[in-house]
């Protein structure tokens, strides 16, 4: 299992700053570029994440036609990132040619499929999807895995349902992850190490438990020694 940490501080030094103190466990580190630092920042401080040695998920959740999709895919892939993803939502013809379009790379970025976001409760999806989060997780990650992506985006709760319903080896990254049971936030559907763990998650996504502590290396520590 690998940590991934969000870089969603209001500042890009403030970032920076928090890559920097980790340098050291960079290998071993994943960091989550979102839309306020992408916004901001763009790709340059995404080159200068990379010079530190850090592997990079570019969290932008692609969600349009087919070919516009398919079009914003191949410029993130001409970024040299590891990893982006897209909303499962966007419908399996826009999945397959996202995938498609990467397959003139010699070497692209794993790409993962948004299936539920984990602010959602049950009842605030079904509303929206008019199905479960659990079926339609499944659902979603079934189209994901037959258009060739790496792996999906869900709670860890989905995890190994996902797993079971596609293939051990499809990725599920896993957001609202409270490693030390920390106040849950927006999120809803949260779960620990611990959980994260017995659920199969091939990466954990956390944020403010990380960058709002009073000292997150300690922090980073103390999950990496987990996760281990
Ligand atoms: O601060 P926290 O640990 O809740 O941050 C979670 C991060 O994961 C945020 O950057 C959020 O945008 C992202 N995310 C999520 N749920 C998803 C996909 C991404 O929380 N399904």
């Amino acid at each position: 299992m690998k940590l991934c940490i969000a870089l969603d501080n209001p500042s890009r030094d403030e970032n920076l700053k928090l890559a920097i103190s980790l340098k050291e466990y960079a290998n071993d580190l994943w960091l989550k570029v979102g839309f306020r630092s992408f916004i901001r920042d763009g790709n340059e401080f995404i080159k200068e994440l990379k010079n530190l040695g850090y592997n990079i998920f570019l969290d932008l959740k692609l969600y349009d036609i087919p070919n516009t999709m398919a079009d914003a895919a191949e410029e993130i892939a001409k970024l040299n990132i590891d990893m982006f993803n897209v909303h499962a939502s966007a419908g399996s013809k826009a999945l397959k040619e996202v995938m498609d379009r990467l397959s003139k790379f010699k070497k692209r970025p794993l790409v993962l499929a948004v299936t539920a976001l984990t602010s959602f409760s049950n009842e605030e999806f079904e509303k929206i999807y008019g199905s479960d989060i659990k079926t339609k997780a499944k659902e979603f990650a079934k189209e994901a895995f037959t258009a060739g992506l790496d792996g999906v985006v869900c709670s860890v709760w989905e995890s190994i349902d996902i797993k079971n319903a596609t293939s051990q080896e499809f990725l599920t990254l896993t957001p609202g992850i409270r490693p030390f049971g920390e106040d849950a936030g927006d999120q809803k559907r949260v779960a620990d190490i611990k959980a994260a763990k017995e659920n199969k998650a091939n990466f954990i996504v956390v944020g403010r438990p990380i960058y709002k502590a009073s000292n997150p290396i300690k922090v980073v520590e103390k999950i990496l020694k987990e996760i281990k």
